[in-house]
């Protein structure tokens, strides 16, 4: 039987919450750790994610924290387990489910997601570990001719199927389509690219007699790509992005949170903060950054024992901003 999802959303989106993803795959967060000098281990891995749990007052500003399998039957030094200090402290756990991407074809530098035909079984594991949410990604590259149909078009498909399974195990799903920023494309060309995307999934969501209410999406900001001529203000990237949202995303859609996708923690504190001063938006607003947030607590931590107050003391401080940015309030 399915119960609704509506209270789940409506508490994940709480005044001035949001969410940490820690759920890269470990070879993301091994890349990310080398940039640090910290060593590439499992132990490291781990204790990046423990020092996110056991952030003293982060549940201030963060109502979930999206983590990846790896991290999901973690436990505390104390035996604890990652997801029952977490609900001690009314922050929900969620998982992502996605089981990284390949090629759509030999001759394509196109990605589709994996993972659908294993999601019913491990849905059913993974609550065991006290997850209520789950979380899909599908990436699109901007370039000459991309993303093509074929590409959009089996992604949405994976999406739909995704999101099916997900409802039916009593999930609440995050469908996150990201579209990177690399390249050169003007900040038109970004939006575009997002609103065909998302008219395409919500059609077949809707085709599908999804309830959007019960379904979050996770987008990207619309930005130029990383290399354009012309950068963008923040008050532009409000507009464009806004602009997209309303022409592509229905208005009963539970919520939408945006990724930081290689953004400073300034500039996607600042982007949050202009997009959140547009007031009487359609559906509520929030952040699912990694990381925005990942970086400056590896840089705080170093990965050493005695730095690790430091570290939390730099997440509680930019998670805080990242809440003001919520209410249209930061300034940095
Ligand atoms: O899968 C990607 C994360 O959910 C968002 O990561 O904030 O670093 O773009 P990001």
């Amino acid at each position: 039987m399915s119960i609704s999802l509506k209270p789940l959303v409506n508490y994940l989106f709480g005044p001035g919450k949001g969410l940490v993803a820690a759920d890269d795959k470990p070879d993301s967060t091994n890349k990310r750790l080398e940039e640090f000098n910290i060593p590439e281990t499992l132990e490291k891995r781990t204790r990046y994610r423990e020092i996110v749990v056991t952030t003293t007052n982060i549940e201030k500003y963060i109502s979930g924290i999206i983590f990846h399998e790896e991290t999901l039957s973690n436990t505390l030094s104390d035996g604890r387990s990652f997801h029952e200090v977490l609900r001690s402290r009314g922050i929900i756990t969620g998982i992502k489910v996605d089981q990284g991407l390949t090629l759509l074809s030999r001759s394509s530098i196109e990605q589709k997601t994996n993972g659908l035909e294993t999601l019913a079984d491990r849905l059913l594991d993974y609550k065991k570990f006290g997850a209520q949410f789950c979380k899909w990604r599908s990436v699109f590259t901007i370039g000459k001719d991309m993303p093509t149909d074929e590409c959009i078009n089996e992604n949405i498909k994976i999406f739909a199927k995704y999101t099916q399974i997900a409802l039916q195990n009593n999930y609440l799903p995050i469908l996150e389509p990201e579209v990177l920023t690399l390249g050169d494309h003007p900040i038109e060309v970004c939006k575009k690219t997002t609103q065909q995307i998302l008219l395409s999934l919500f059609a077949l969501l809707d085709k599908e007699n999804v309830d959007m209410s019960q379904v979050i999406l996770k987008t990207n900001m619309v930005l130029p790509g990383t290399d354009a001529k012309i950068k963008a203000s923040p008050s532009e990237v409000a507009e464009k992005t806004i602009g997209c949202l309303t022409g592509s995303v229905p208005h009963n859609t539970g919520g939408i949170v945006f990724l930081s996708g290689g953004q400073s923690t300034l500039e996607a504190n600042l982007h949050l903060n202009a997009i959140c001063q547009v007031k009487s938006l359609p559906w509520p607003i929030s952040f699912s950054f990694d990381r925005a947030f990942m970086y400056p607590v590896l840089k705080a931590w170093q990965g050493r024992k005695e730095n690790i107050v430091r570290a939390q003391n730099e997440l509680l401080e930019v998670t805080k901003d990242s809440s003001q940015a919520l209410q249209g309030v930061f300034k940095p």
